[in-house]
């Protein structure tokens, strides 16, 4: 489906309320399909990346249902069954990673697969440790697919070069059933809801500076509640403040401060967030935030900043276009092996548009404020963010735009579209 959007005179203005967060989604289910019993998971995402994590737990013999449209229950013997076929993990690198941390100690063998664009990322990151825990997993040169041969793993101290969650969680789950300790220790902090469900649902579970250390044990099951994805707000955070007239107000919002970097830029750039009826769900901070068009100005975004927010960089390269000066965003070279290279797609996607952005090795450089001509057609690589990113940037554009193949919103925010022609009516 290709969408056309046109230039937004009047700004957008109301109140939405932002769906689940697509990275505790994922981890209710798969930690609950290791708790023997029942678990409730309250306002669990619709969105296409944690179904496939659903799908999968589903053919490895855990049941989930619905309970009404925002509920599931999670039923699971506490053990996993094999399955004869693929595991499809679709377009989600979290299902792979995590479940990889999860199956690789099991007493069966798993194949996990993914679509054209998991296929090409890079799976090193994860069999390097989990092969240093005894796993034995085979690949054509650690490219999906991947096949996990089950056995028993030890422990291990591994001191990560990268800040990925994606990594941490696949070794601290593989380190739930590893014989001793496992400690994992990253760069700079990376987001940390693995960490905080697995204290929440009685893991053992220490956590020092930049170090985690889990030891083998079994979860209780408890209600868990998922906050609102602060990764799919920034969309309408961002388009607040640079669409002149905008005021918005975004409620259910997680806050986890390994996830706000995102606020803490737009205070630099200048940009007022209000946030409103701060509270914790789950042991994850939540909050509404009121964002009011405003001029921005330039930052430089780099070093341990980058984890914080690392999924809404194409974002912040749309804001950057509209914000006084020079904005450069460095030390994100793992952003070219996301969905797709993103560096080097929202470079062009915006040069095309008519910003004034370069690509550099690790990020880019932004010169505003542009005004944005548009006129012209996006090809959103079929992935999500930029899609969405080019869409936001599309309301800037003097003429409109086209973005082929939008449909892939729906693997992070299949509500996109309903949500932003609510706020722009
Ligand atoms: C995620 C971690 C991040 C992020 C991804 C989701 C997670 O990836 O980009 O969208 O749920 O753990 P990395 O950990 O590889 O940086």
């Amino acid at each position: 489906m290709n969408q056309t959007i046109s230039y937004c005179q009047h700004g957008l203005k109301g109140v939405v309320t932002i769906p689940a967060d697509k990275s505790i989604s994922h981890r209710a289910v798969m930690f609950a399909s290791l708790i023997k019993g029942t678990t409730l998971i309250k306002g669990f995402s619709k969105a296409q990346d944690p179904l496939s994590t659903v799908e999968v737990c589903k053919n490895l013999g855990v049941e989930i249902e619905h309970v009404n449209e925002n509920d599931i229950t999670v039923t699971s013997s506490g053990n996993l069954r094999q399955h004869s076929n693929y595991l499809n993990c679709g377009n989600s690198g979290t299902t792979m990673r995590l479940m990889s941390g999860i199956l690789a100690s099991q007493n069966f063998n798993s194949r996990l697969i993914g679509d054209e664009s998991l296929s090409g990322r890079p799976m090193k990151r994860i069999i390097e440790p989990l092969t240093k825990m005894g796993a034995v997993i085979y690949s054509t040169e650690n490219y999906p697919p991947l096949y996990i041969y089950g056995r028993d793993l030890c422990g291990i101290n591994y001191h990560s070069s990268l800040a990925s969650a994606q990594v941490k969680s696949c070794i601290l789950l593989a380190g739930l059933n590893a014989e001793g300790k496992t400690t994992f220790t990253e760069p700079a902090l990376s987001r940390n809801h693995t960490e905080l469900l697995l204290s929440y649902l009685n893991a053992d579970i220490k956590i020092d500076g930049l170090s985690v250390t889990v030891r083998p044990s079994k979860m209780e099951s408890k209600t868990i509640e998922i906050p609102g994805d602060i990764s799919s707000a920034a969309f309408f955070i961002a388009a607040a403040l640079i669409v002149p007239h905008s005021d918005v107000t975004i409620k259910n919002v997680g806050l986890n401060p390994t996830r706000t970097g995102i606020l803490e830029i737009i205070k630099r750039m200048g940009g007022v967030v209000e946030i409103l009826d701060k509270r914790l769900v789950c042991g994850e901070p939540v909050g509404d935030l009121r964002v009011k068009y405003c001029e921005l100005k330039g930052t430089v975004i780099e070093g341990d900043m980058i984890p914080k927010l690392i999924d809404e960089i194409p974002i912040i390269a749309v804001m950057a276009t509209q914000a006084e000066g020079t904005t450069i965003v460095r030390n994100a070279q793992d952003l070219r092996y996301k969905e797709s290279d993103r560096i080097s797609a929202i470079t062009s996607i915006l040069k095309k548009l008519g910003a004034d952005i370069e690509e550099t090795s690790d990020g880019f450089i932004v010169n505003g404020k542009t005004k944005l001509t548009g006129g012209v057609e996006i090809d959103s690589l079929e992935d999500h963010r930029l899609a969405m990113s080019a869409y936001i940037a599309g309301y800037l554009c003097q003429n409109s735009i086209l973005v082929r193949d939008f449909d892939c919103v729906d693997i992070s925010f299949p509500e996109f579209e309903q949500y932003v022609n609510y706020l722009h009516m």
